[in-house]
């Protein structure tokens, strides 16, 4: 996508280097982290300079890569195997971060691995490069499906952001808005602030802002009122891990919004690369949900007047918190999955139809 009128992909590489935008001082800053060591890319995504789903896939991917290079020869598989660990380690709730790891440990195996560290090296960096590549195609192929459910003068709601920077491009839940938008269609959507780190206020914002679609921030808890007051026609949020059975795991607060859709009979959309199905998860109650560190919910930041960036608490010193960073949406309450190979149901047959489809791409 277009900052500026230059394109950038969320991750990248250059120059032996990872690229990431980095996310905590958007929108007020747009700046590019770069480095050639796995372990800071490892920090990179335990911190959330890059975050989201496809994202961190291909952060994990190219930190394979970046380790690969750091590797001795003389004890390149044991290297690889722990950097495997550390970059596996920063998160535990997206399934594209281990798809991206896993891609690239294939690649370094069928190339030889230590009996060949030179051809692992290559093999290391070009299957990440093609898993990046493939997570952006996949997210425009999104698009183009999740576009034809959206209609001319609708009001669209999403949490989180499952933009592009959530991805290597285009987005997940985004990139149908995208597509939509850019085939003529005039909507709003309506931006969860997304408490408590703000992706929906930074970051969706900030992206809908750049592409020109007209869209509000609202707390997250206004949903319901809008929705029930005729603002809001679809939900499309996007998705962290999908179960086996349809269930998904996305960003705390989804579950509610799914229940209230579904009270007032209004379409609830999850967009997702096959990437994001865990093929091994039977259920949701199987996705491991992160719990991050209270600060999160105590203190919130952003720059002041005069442009300095200020952290300010805004509950009692003496309280304590509790911060689940994603929750479980029942696939009975998800009207679609809408996926790089059409849009399906929530359900396990419709899992299985998507699973299907993405080997018969790879062989
Ligand atoms: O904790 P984050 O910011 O990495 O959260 C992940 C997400 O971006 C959302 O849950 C998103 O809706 C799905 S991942 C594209």
């Amino acid at each position: 996508m277009l900052v500026d009128g230059t394109p950038h992909r969320t991750v990248d590489w250059a120059d032996g280097q990872l690229l990431l935008i980095d996310q905590p001082v958007l929108p007020h800053e747009f700046r590019i982290w770069r480095t050639d060591d796995h372990r800071e890319a490892a920090v990179a995504i335990s911190t959330m300079i890059v975050r989201g789903a496809g994202a961190i896939g291909a952060a994990g991917a190219f930190g394979m890569a970046l380790a690969s290079r750091q590797a001795p020869d003389s004890s390149f598989d044991q290297y690889m195997k722990d950097a495997a660990t550390t970059l596996a380690n920063t998160r535990p709730t997206a399934q594209n971060l281990f798809g991206g790891i896993n891609a690239v440990r294939a690649a370094i195996e069928g190339a030889g691995g230590g009996a060949r560290p030179d051809d692992a090296r290559d093999a290391a960096l070009a299957a990440a490069r093609a898993w990046a590549d493939a997570d952006a195609a996949a997210c425009e192929s999104i698009g183009r499906h999740g576009a034809e459910l959206l209609q001319d003068g609708w009001g669209v709601s999403t949490h989180c952001n499952a933009g592009w920077l959530a991805f290597v491009d285009w987005g997940s839940a985004l990139s149908p808005v995208y597509a939509a938008s850019r085939a003529g269609k005039s909507l709003q959507v309506f931006v969860d602030e997304t408490r408590p780190r703000g992706q929906g206020s930074r970051l969706t914002a900030w992206e809908l802002g750049s592409e020109g679609v007209d869209h509000v921030v609202i707390a997250d808890n206004a949903f319901g009122h809008l929705a029930s007051h005729g603002e809001i026609q679809a939900v499309i949020t996007g998705s962290d891990r999908v179960a086996r059975n349809g269930d998904v795991a996305n960003k705390i607060g989804t579950f509610g919004h799914a229940v209230i859709a579904r009270h007032l009979g209004i379409p609830f959309y999850v967009a997702l690369p096959a990437a994001t199905i865990d093929p091994d998860c039977p259920s949701g109650a199987d996705i491991p949900i992160e719990e991050r560190g209270g600060d999160e919910v105590h203190y919130t930041w952003g720059v002041d007047d005069d442009g300095a960036f200020r952290r300010v608490r805004t509950s009692p010193a003496s309280s304590g918190a509790r911060n689940p960073a994603f929750d479980v949406t029942p696939g009975g309450l998800v009207d679609g999955l809408i996926t790089e190979h059409g849009v399906f149901p929530a359900t396990d047959d419709g899992v299985g139809r998507i699973l299907t489809c993405a080997r018969a791409q790879t062989d």
